[in-house]
């Protein structure tokens, strides 16, 4: 299903772009501002994180006053947007999706006494290159997606691909910038006997930077397709539950207060959810939720709804990540601490019980009625037998003796 030999690309290859637009030069007082010669992407091998290399075009090889910067425009796949920069250097590293076309533009741009102070821009280049997609067809995996538990290790999970060939074992490959070069999941997470997730410790993450991970695989068909993230770990917490919420009434003031999860999430980066029921006398109820930077809460108690409970959850905010997950949901905590039902079981206990009773007693009160009944029955029926037998000697010897005899 596959060619070996292109396979060689997937996470570890170096790549020239050849495809360029013809460069016209642009006037500048005489000068051609050419753009930048011999652009090449290299792949060093941190899947995804690529090198940009670029020469000085020939033709503004012995300018001495004026000064050349190089603009480059690429596509970020990540944010769906084109990114600019400026350089006076002849190289730029930047992350790209491995699995979609790379997209860069480039530009030479001039100023000084050889263009009387103005800034003289270039004609732009375009390059686009489309990485080779190789491995069997639908093997790429699914659902990949990481929880960083509490700031103490990384979960990254997924599922096989569509197309699941037979003897398919998954590999993960990781890199960030502190690394000199890729390393391979420090500990798999099995799925019965399938590798279907990678746990990194705490010293295997860096916060703030690009963190590159490969999941590609083999199977008796082919190698399988690879698939390419790149994440920022800090993104990624979900801080641990909150364990001890607690209700302190009086009167009328209800304040609901909690500390911070424990754990390596640091305090000033946590913001909370809480989210109260407030449930009335009539069985209906009501919820609101509250998001906040405290471990407090207070608010006045109207004395209408019969019972309140309250859950908290936490997620790191704004001010610490771009994004995150919510904790748990904490054990929910109620005032009144007894619950309605709670109230009611008692006296409905009670009730069944006298109930249960009761009915024994009317049962037993029944058997007996009935054995007493029945045993009258009885006693009617001999004392008609009895008397049926009077009756019949009776009639013998009134009427059936003087025949016989
Ligand atoms: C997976 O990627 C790693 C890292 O680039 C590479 O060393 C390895 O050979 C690849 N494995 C397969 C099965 O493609
Ligand atoms: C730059 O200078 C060198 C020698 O100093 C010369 O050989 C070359 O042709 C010049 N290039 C241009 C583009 O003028
Ligand atoms: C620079 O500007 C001066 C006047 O402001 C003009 O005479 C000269 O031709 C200009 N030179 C170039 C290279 O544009």
């Amino acid at each position: 299903m596959t060619t070996g030999g292109t396979l060689l690309w997937m996470c570890l290859v170096m790549f020239v772009l050849l495809t360029q637009h013809t460069s016209h030069s642009t006037d500048a007082a005489g000068l051609s501002v050419d753009p930048p010669a011999d652009i090449k992407i290299t792949d060093p091998g941190q899947l995804g994180h690529l090198k940009i290399e670029w020469s000085r075009p020939s033709s503004l090889q012995n300018l001495t006053d004026c000064t050349v910067r190089y603009q480059l425009r690429f596509y970020n796949t990540y944010t769906e947007r084109w990114r600019s920069v400026r350089t006076l250097r002849l190289s730029y590293e930047a992350q790209f999706d491995l699995e979609k076309p790379i997209q860069l533009r480039m530009l030479t741009l001039l100023k000084g006494a050889c263009t009387n102070d103005t800034e003289v821009l270039g004609e732009e280049v375009e390059l686009v290159h489309t990485p080779e997609h190789t491995g069997v067809a639908g093997s790429r995996i699914r659902d990949f997606h990481c929880v960083y538990l509490n700031k103490e290790y990384m979960d990254c999970m997924w599922k096989s691909g569509a197309v699941d060939p037979p003897g398919s074992k998954h590999y993960l490959y990781y890199w960030h910038r502190e690394m000199p070069e890729t390393a391979e999941c420090p500990e798999y997470i099995p799925s019965s006997e399938f590798r279907r997730g990678c746990r990194f410790p705490q010293e295997s993450l860096l916060e703030f930077s690009e963190f590159n991970i490969c999941v590609n695989g083999s199977s008796t068909e082919g190698e399988l397709r690879p698939a390419f993230f790149s994440l920022e770990v800090q993104n990624k917490v979900k801080p641990a539950a909150v364990s001890d919420l607690q209700v302190l009434v009086e009167n009328e003031l209800v304040q609901v207060q909690w500390s911070p999860p424990a754990g390596k999430v640091p305090e000033q980066c946590l913001e909370y959810e809480l989210e109260g029921t407030a449930e009335s006398m009539d069985g209906s109820n009501w919820q609101w939720t509250n998001v906040t930077e405290d471990t407090t809460i207070d608010f006045l108690w109207n004395g209408k709804s019969q019972r309140n409970c309250f859950q908290v959850r936490s997620k790191v905010n704004d001010y610490c990540a771009d994004e995150g997950f919510w904790s748990d949901w904490s054990d929910s905590v109620c005032f009144p601490e007894t619950t309605v039902e709670d109230r009611n079981y008692e006296p409905w206990n009670a009730l069944a019980l006298a109930g249960i009773l009761i009915s024994i007693i009317i049962a037993v009160l029944i058997f007996c009625l009935m054995l007493w009944m029945l045993s009258k029955m009885w006693m009617n029926r001999k004392e008609q037998k009895q008397a049926f037998t009077l009756y019949q000697e009776k009639v013998h010897k009134a009427f059936l003796s003087p025949v016989f005899h």
